[in-house]
């Protein structure tokens, strides 16, 4: 699925050492569909060269208002028109400094003052030029002004120093600007996820788990965070990377077991929505043994199990009301092997909550596919097969309705 599919983004490349990076970000942007066209600064062709942003956009690259082989001369006008974004990457201080105050002393910055769509900007300087006041100023007023800031984040500097000031990679720009491009449903809104499978110990070394990849939890945090809301992601052992993490807006609590997992689900049900995605292992072993069992030749141990609690059941038990309706809204997952809507209305019924998602399938967990059946009091709703995250893209906006 590309998700940039028919976007045209002006991609601005300012005088930074970050720039190295710009060549790679116009690719990745362009593998999501997006078609990308180039302005750079002068000092960034100190940098990185008009010729490989050439050859890996396709397109033209424009350096300057004063250049007469352009056919139209006014290319500020015309560029900014006909884009759904400005992307600045790099964005050095000076350069913020001038479109915070509305200069146009060059291309990118006539551009930017004449345009008509989004503006967003990846900072990349030294950290105290990113802590400075004056850089400081022109971020607040930046931001007042509408325009918007991805990161920086911290960490190692070409200076040899360590701190705020380094310019997001372009995997995090690039999911950041799909974001900013989808429905902001859920601003203001706080989410909970659990996802992936609980791990009971057996032994330190061996223990039971369900098949769970978590790739549907983490999707749903994805298009949860996409839509403006803040999100809780509560993750069993899976080797997901937690997404869109540089923008601030997801939290992730990593547990082992189903009791774990619990724990820190009951510690925060105050939020609008809990999706309980995760696949939790329904018994757990009673006396996990301290050191590793030894075989006793052909005789199989005597494991004891106890029934682990049920999150998604005692999650809704203490939901509250507000305004005639029950916060967090629970939306429960299920995977059957058969009799899939009949079963899970069945669970939605006995564990008192509006919602249920069947899971239809592939068959294959872990499959980056899937199709899914919304179960709730009005009726059922097919989703079609699709990719995950298109998936909770859609289950995300019809939930932030109901609520
Ligand atoms: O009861 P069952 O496991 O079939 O129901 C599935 C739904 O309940 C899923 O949403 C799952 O995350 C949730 N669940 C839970 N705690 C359990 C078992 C299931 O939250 N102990």
């Amino acid at each position: 699925m590309q998700s940039l599919l028919n976007k045209k983004i002006v991609l601005g490349i300012s005088g930074g050492i970050a720039a190295y990076k710009a060549p790679e970000l116009a690719r990745q942007l362009m593998q999501e569909g997006a078609s990308v066209q180039v302005v750079m600064t002068e000092a960034a062709q100190q940098f990185v060269t008009p010729v490989t942003m050439q050859a890996l956009t396709g397109n033209p690259v424009y350096l300057s208002q004063w250049d007469s082989s352009i056919p139209n001369n006014m290319a500020h006008i015309e560029l900014s028109r006909s884009a759904d974004a400005i992307l600045i990457a790099p964005t050095s201080a000076d350069l913020m400094a001038k479109l915070s105050l509305g200069l146009a002393d060059d291309l990118l910055t006539t551009l930017c003052l004449a345009r008509d769509c989004p503006l967003l900007l990846t900072p990349a300087m030294n950290k105290q030029m990113w802590e400075h006041t004056a850089t400081q100023r022109s971020a607040q007023r930046l931001a007042s002004d509408g325009v918007t800031l991805l990161g920086p984040a911290s960490g190692f500097q070409a200076c040899g120093e360590v701190g705020m000031g380094r310019m997001l990679e372009p995997a995090e720009i690039t999911e950041q600007l799909i974001a900013f491009f989808q429905k902001k449903s859920l601003t203001g809104k706080k989410v909970l996820i659990t996802a992936g499978p609980t791990f009971e110990a057996i032994d330190p070394v061996r223990g039971i788990t369900n098949h769970s990849s978590g790739k549907m939890g983490f999707a749903i945090a994805r298009a949860a965070v996409e839509a403006g809301a803040q999100v809780h992601l509560i993750a069993g052992p899976c080797d997901l990377d937690t997404p869109l993490l540089a923008t601030g807006q997801i939290t992730r609590t990593n547990v082992v077991s189903a009791k774990e997992m619990h724990a820190a689900a009951l510690n925060a049900t105050d939020c609008d929505i809990f999706f309980a995605v995760a696949a939790v292992a329904d018994w757990g072993i009673a006396k996990p043994a301290k050191e590793k069992l030894k075989r006793q030749g052909n005789q199989a141990p005597n494991l004891e199990f106890v029934a682990n609690p049920d999150i998604l059941l005692d999650v809704a038990k203490a939901a509250k009301t507000k305004g005639g309706k029950s916060y967090p809204y629970c939306v429960g997952f299920a995977a059957e092997s058969n009799d899939l809507e009949k079963h899970a209305d069945e669970k939605r019924k006995r564990k008192g909550i509006p919602m249920i998602v069947g899971n239809i399938g592939p068959d294959t967990f872990g499959s980056d596919l899937n199709q899914l059946i919304v179960i709730d009091a009005s009726g059922n709703r097919k989703i079609a097969k699709a990719e995950k995250l298109q998936l909770a893209r859609q289950l995300i906006q019809l939930v932030a309705k109901k609520i």
